[in-house]
């Protein structure tokens, strides 16, 4: 089974399983993180599936969308690598993708 490795606000890396169909946001919440609240349930709307993407992997990741863009905007811990997790499809080619979930807004 693929995984991805994800690190949590208090800086806890942890490997979960990663079903490729899921989201990053689906996979982060199935391996248990309380934290990624993912309110809008991974409608592009809430911008708390915010995580950070490891620099190694932002290339295969891409760029968020137009929408999701306008979203990342309105957090304050915005950076070069802020993706919305429910906004990345996980593929096989993503297997040992690396996050960091992003601080609370
Ligand atoms: S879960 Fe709401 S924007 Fe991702």
């Amino acid at each position: 089974m693929p995984e991805i490795s994800v690190t949590d606000r208090a800086g806890t890396t942890t490997s979960v399983p990663a079903k490729p169909g899921l989201s990053v946001m689906e996979i982060i919440r199935d391996g248990g993180f309380d934290e990624l609240l993912a309110l809008c349930g991974g409608s592009c709307s809430c911008a708390t599936c915010h995580v950070i993407v490891a620099p190694e992997w932002i290339a295969r990741v891409g760029a968020p969308n137009a929408d999701e863009n306008d979203l990342l905007d309105s957090s304050d811990h915005r950076t070069a690598n802020s993706r919305l997790s429910c906004q990345i499809d996980f593929t096989p080619a993503l297997d040992g993708l690396a996050v960091t979930i992003a601080p609370e807004d």
